[in-house]
């Protein structure tokens, strides 16, 4: 049972590699050099001609080797003397050994959602972007574009041929700890962003993977949790956001998700692998399994699963034995090989390996700050607070967050390593022996927004409180012209937030200075929303979301003015929790004393995770009402609305058309109406008739335009046939109802100055004229 055991640990390489400390092998920095190849060189072949004739050449045990990983003990024990595992990069999140004498490339794979995870493992450089929420607040499929670019090129630079992420998990529990990690509650939004990302990275030549399939929605009890939806708001929910990236973007690898989904762990769920991603949507590439996500042999294996991940507990020998003994067939283990390896020659890694190469650190940063400038959401400005006057501004006090020495990171497999070295000493403690402390202990970016500050206000006398104590804190605001309050909160992958407020006391911070001084500016640094009981007592708030390298640079140019901040909420503010649709967060039971877990030699056992054996449901009985959809259907008014965030100039809209074609196309006009250039999210969505039971509306499209100073410019935005559609889960598809649908256009969820009428007639909607009726 010594693998089983390792297996009940799942703690996901991201945990793992936090252990490793310099414990793997050197990494290898050149190519591996390959034997004399075959046929498959030719690189007029199609990718699965490629694939079959290496499949020809192969023994059954170089077939089974490449549908699993080394071990757990890759991850935790010692390095390897000997054996392919010498090969592995020291950061890996994972490897799996190639066929050097067929020319089949080690699968060398790593995280890389918010830039290249955990190079400092092997003492490397890589990228710290803001969080990916804050690049979904951008609206910006062009920079989604070059933020994979960007992600592509270190993945290569540090030897991956594979990269996880993004991830498109909707946000349904605004506690969930990942929420940095992913790009927010709504599927077209997240699928459309995300298949950019994806389809960047695939140009750079790598295999890129989307994670984390599905409805791993909640990271408390994420390894036992059983996600309970109904098959139609799974499909055009969760599901949706899937379909959208598979269908843009073509990826290589789908990671499976650790929960079940009704019952059956994700990654032996026929219905989603097999029936709907494989059949359904076509995917060509392979299916891998989330750290431990795997539990069966057979099972998985026929009902979808390609490659196990970390280890060998069923995909190793037991795989073996099955295709021997007639369980899984030959042709079975050969479609997992084949799609592996027809994504391989697909992406471009055996015919370009990548040539490890320092990262061009200096393009790292521009797409950092820019990423951070188009996402930062600027929530509240009365009385024209921001932007700061440069000129004009005395005095400045910066308080907490410590803003003097960096940003916050969140935490977990996505953590880019802080170059130089977190600059705030790590909190809490990771508790000896529990790997889950490491990703629980903060740590920071060495960008300090201080610094930003002071060198836009030359004049001013800028001074800094670590905001620990109030009075202290409040007294140096009272004196200053404007207090800037940052305040942190930390999320981290396997847990979610006991609530949505500040931490530590900074609610109090924040009324302490605000009472102090009437000109509070408040920057929050969270990964998701948080309640903010102190709203109507401060002037200004940026969500600056975890604002990566260059948060220091982007914060101060939005401060002063320097950049029209552009971003709009990529998932709603709610006002309290009780508006939430469980208010009551579903936590993982307590430990189950029946189901102990023996640990193994050398390796940590998690309190609370690996000795908890007990499964659990999270019911998504909102369904379809994620995020927005459950406000507008329920009639609740958010803080601040998906789609919102102001801008230092304003906009309006009029004349308001929508025809039809093979979908739906809706023009109309956006005007600046202010005295500064600014790009406007301009966004577009749909009331289905009443008989489809669908929430009040729905995003179906957006168009991002720059415009100058009074500059009036026309937005299309194309409605694609699938946004118009529902799911009839009796007829397994999606259909067009006829009746009449409004159509609406303007600057966020809550407002929508436009709106028109079409009848849409099965298939084929006819066209209809609108206007403005406000
Ligand atoms: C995480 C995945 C990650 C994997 C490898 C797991 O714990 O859930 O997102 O890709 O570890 O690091």
């Amino acid at each position: 049972m010594k693998v089983k055991s390792v297996e009940r640990v799942a703690l996901g390489a991201g945990i793992a590699l936090c252990l490793l400390t310099g414990s793997l092998s050197h990494s290898q920095s050149t190519p591996q050099k390959q034997e004399p190849k075959g046929l498959w060189e030719n690189r007029s072949l199609s990718p699965d001609e490629r694939a079959d004739l290496v499949i020809e050449k192969m023994t059954f045990d170089e077939k089974i080797q490449l549908v699993h990983g080394l071990g757990w003990e890759t991850l935790f024990g010692p390095p390897p003397e000997s054996g392919p595992g010498t090969r592995a990069i020291r950061s890996a999140a994972e490897f799996i050994p190639g066929v050097p004498r067929l020319g089949i490339p080690d699968l060398q794979m790593t995280d890389a959602v918010v830039g290249v995870s955990n190079a400092g493992v092997k003492s490397r450089y890589a990228t710290a972007l803001p969080s990916a929420a804050a690049m979904a607040a951008g609206w910006d499929p062009a920079l989604s574009f070059e933020t994979g670019t960007l992600i592509g090129s270190e993945v290569r630079a540090h030897g991956f041929i594979l990269s996880h992420g993004p991830g498109i998990n909707l946000t349904r529990e605004p506690r969930d700890g990942r929420i940095f990690e992913y790009m927010g509650e709504d599927p077209l939004l997240a699928g459309t962003l995300a298949a950019q990302i994806l389809k960047a990275m695939k140009a750079e030549n790598l295999v890129t993977g989307v994670k984390h399939y599905v409805m791993n929605d909640q990271e408390a009890g994420r390894f036992f949790v059983n996600s309970v939806i109904d098959k139609r708001s799974m499909r055009e929910s969760d599901l949706l956001a899937f379909e959208i990236v598979l269908r843009q973007s073509n990826p290589g690898a789908v990671m499976c998700a650790y929960n079940k989904i009704n019952g059956v762990y994700a990654c032996e769920d026929d219905y989603s692998l097999n029936e709907v991603l494989k059949k359904e949507l076509g995917f060509q590439g392979f299916v891998i399994s989330d750290w431990g996500g795997t539990h069966s042999t057979a099972k998985a294996a026929l009902a979808g699963l390609d490659m196990e991940m970390p280890g060998y507990s069923f995909f190793g020998e037991p795989l073996k034995k099955a295709v021997e003994n007639g369980e899984v067939l030959m042709a079975r283990l050969d479609d997992m090989v084949h799609r592996i390896l027809r994504t391989e020659f697909d992406s471009g890694v055996v015919d370009n390996p990548p040539q490890a190469h320092v990262v061009d650190v200096v393009r790292g940063f521009e797409v950092a700050q820019k990423i951070e400038e188009k996402g930062a959401v600027l929530l509240k400005n009365d009385h024209g607070q921001l932007p700061l006057n440069a000129a004009g501004v005395k005095s400045i006090t910066v308080i907490g967050g410590h803003a003097d020495v960096g940003v916050m990171s969140g935490g977990g497999s996505g953590q880019v390593s802080p170059a130089g070295g977190s600059p705030v000493p790590p909190s809490p403690d990771p508790p000896p022996g529990d790997p889950l402390g490491v990703f629980s202990t903060t740590v920071y970016h060495r960008s300090a927004p201080l610094n930003g500050i002071a060198e836009k206000a030359k004049g001013a006398a800028v001074k800094f409180d670590p905001g620990t104590d109030l009075d202290s804190a409040a007294a140096l605001a009272r004196d200053s012209d404007v207090a800037i309050v940052f305040v942190v909160q930390h999320t981290y992958e396997n847990m979610d937030l006991p609530n949505l407020s500040l931490p530590e006391n900074q609610d109090a911070l924040i009324e302490a200075v605000a009472a102090a001084n009437p000109h509070t500016i408040i920057v929050l640094e969270t990964g998701g929303p948080v309640t903010m009981p102190w709203i109507d007592k401060v002037s200004a708030v940026i969500e600056a979301w975890y604002p990566g390298i260059r948060g220091s640079e982007a914060l101060a140019n939005i401060l002063f003015g320097d950049v029209n901040p552009s971003g709009k909420l990529p998932l709603t503010f709610p006002r309290t929790e009780a508006d939430l649709p469980h208010p009551k967060h579903v936590d993982q039971p307590a430990l189950d004393p029946n189901h102990p877990v023996t640990p193994l030699p050398n390796l940590p056992v998690v309190p609370g995770i690996s000795t908890n054996q007990t499964p659990f449901d999270a019911v998504y009985d909102e369904g379809l009402k994620v995020g927005y959809k459950w406000y507008d259907a329920e009639r609740k008014e958010p803080l601040f609305p998906f789609g919102f965030g102001l801008s230092y100039t304003t906009y309006s809209y009029s004349e308001l058309r929508a025809t039809s074609d093979s979908g739906l196309t809706v023009k109309f006009k956006v005007k600046n109406t202010g005295t500064r250039a600014g790009e406007e999210t301009a966004e577009v969505y749909l009331t289905l008739p009443a008989s489809t039971q669908e929430p009040p509306r729905r995003l179906v499209g957006w168009s991002k335009i720059a415009l100058g100073p009074g500059e009036q410019k026309e937005a299309t935005v194309k409605v694609e046939s699938q946004m118009l559609s529902v799911f009839n889960p009796d007829k397994n598809l999606w259909e067009i109802v006829t009746g009449e649908y409004k159509v609406w256009a303007g600057g966020s969820s809550r407002d929508l100055p436009l709106s028109a009428t079409v009848t849409l007639n099965g298939q084929v909607a006819s066209a209809a004229e609108g206007g403005a009726h406000r």
